[in-house]
């Protein structure tokens, strides 16, 4: 046994399980509205803490304390305050930021919750079923995605494809397929008042949200559809996907379905995690938390329809593979709006 690297092991080891418990807290002052109250008032003793935000103190001490070992608050010995820097709340509290990340705080619960179901499957196959992660898994989707998609989808994403931007003003006919809670559906229902926009999704609680979220708003609608249900009878100028390639059962299917409900000039716009196809070039934390989710989520999901279980770190090389095998005449990478986490393609038939 090599000594260093137990040492070494040791402490990557103790890291990884504070990383842990630390999202822990973190869903703790998610849900408790302490990480809210931190945004606003960021500063004081756990006394002042709780007594101002209404909670109770011992918690909040046990709470600042871990948060401050794991350098998410800051903390002064002489006078016993606990400071959580206003750059940290744009990731924990502040949902009209594009850094906000609480939704992992919804979804790291949820998929630690089905681990008894992810080892049975890799004992003896199948999956865990979508619907099995509950609500909390559907919110912690939104609550990741919505944040970025509300400060960029229609101001940056969609006009950075040429020439789209003018045709969804004159009016076209939109579907975000995979739609979840409906966000993105109802964002570009809102920007383009002339356009008709359908979300569909395969999750009957998804829709139920994303139809409660937009009962005022006339130009959107949403079908409880699988992929392959979406009628090819009235095609689309423009379709969405945002984070759903991956998780189907059959994306391969799943792409034909979507370039035959496209009219001759529409565009597929598809947003998926930023990864490479080749693990050797994903041997990152990003990578970590890709294969993990994948794992945990994506590819259980799809494997418990007997899908492909294509995994959420698919990557852009089998990206452009899956799009010629499904008929698209033309693959490109959008580069000017891709980010660290999540790339985005334009696909034309
Ligand atoms: C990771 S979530 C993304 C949700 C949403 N696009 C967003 O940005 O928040 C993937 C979504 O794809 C949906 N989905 C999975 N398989 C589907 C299928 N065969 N047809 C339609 N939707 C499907 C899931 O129900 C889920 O809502």
């Amino acid at each position: 046994m090599d000594r260093v690297r137990i040492e070494t092991f040791l402490e990557a080891f103790t890291e990884h399980l504070a990383g842990a418990t630390t999202i822990g807290l973190l869903a703790v002052a998610d849900r408790s509205g302490l990480s809210r109250h931190l945004m606003e008032h960021p500063s004081g003793t756990s006394a002042e803490i709780a007594e101002a935000a209404d909670l109770e103190e011992r918690y909040v001490r046990e709470i600042l304390s871990g948060l401050a070992a794991a350098g998410i608050v800051e903390y002064d010995a002489g006078s016993k305050v606990f400071t959580m820097p206003a750059e940290h709340s744009l990731f924990l509290a502040d949902e009209t930021s594009p850094y906000f990340m609480g939704g992992w705080l919804d979804m790291i619960p949820a998929v630690m919750s089905q681990v008894e179901g992810v080892a049975t499957a890799t004992a003896h196959g199948g999956g865990v079923g979508f619907e099995e992660y509950g609500r909390t898994m559907i919110r912690g989707i939104d609550r990741g995605n919505a944040p970025s998609q509300t400060v960029f989808l229609t101001k940056r994403w969609l006009p950075a494809v040429p020439e789209l931007a003018e045709r969804l003003e004159k009016g076209a006919r939109i579907a975000d397929v995979g739609c979840g809670s409906g966000t993105a559906a109802i964002l570009m229902a809102k920007a383009y008042p002339n356009c008709q926009v359908v979300g569909y999704d395969v999750s009957a609680d998804s829709v139920t949200v994303a139809r409660s979220r937009s009962e005022d708003i006339e130009n959107v609608e949403f079908h409880n559809y699988s992929v392959e249900e979406i009628p090819t009878d009235h095609p689309f100028d423009l379709i969405t996907t945002f984070d759903v390639i991956h998780d189907l059962p059959d994306p391969a299917e799943g792409l034909e379905c979507i370039r035959e409900a496209l009219k001759p000039d529409g565009m597929f716009l598809m947003m998926e995690p930023e990864a490479s196809s080749h693990l050797e070039n994903n041997l990152t934390a990003a990578g970590a938390l890709l294969y993990g989710i994948s794992a945990l989520h994506c590819m259980t999901q799809s494997l418990a329809k007997d899908g492909a279980g294509l995994g959420a770190a698919w990557g852009r090389e089998l990206a452009e593979e899956y799009a010629a095998e499904a008929g698209f005449g033309s693959f490109q990478r959008l580069d000017d709006i891709s980010n660290r986490f999540s790339a985005f393609y334009l696909l034309e038939p």
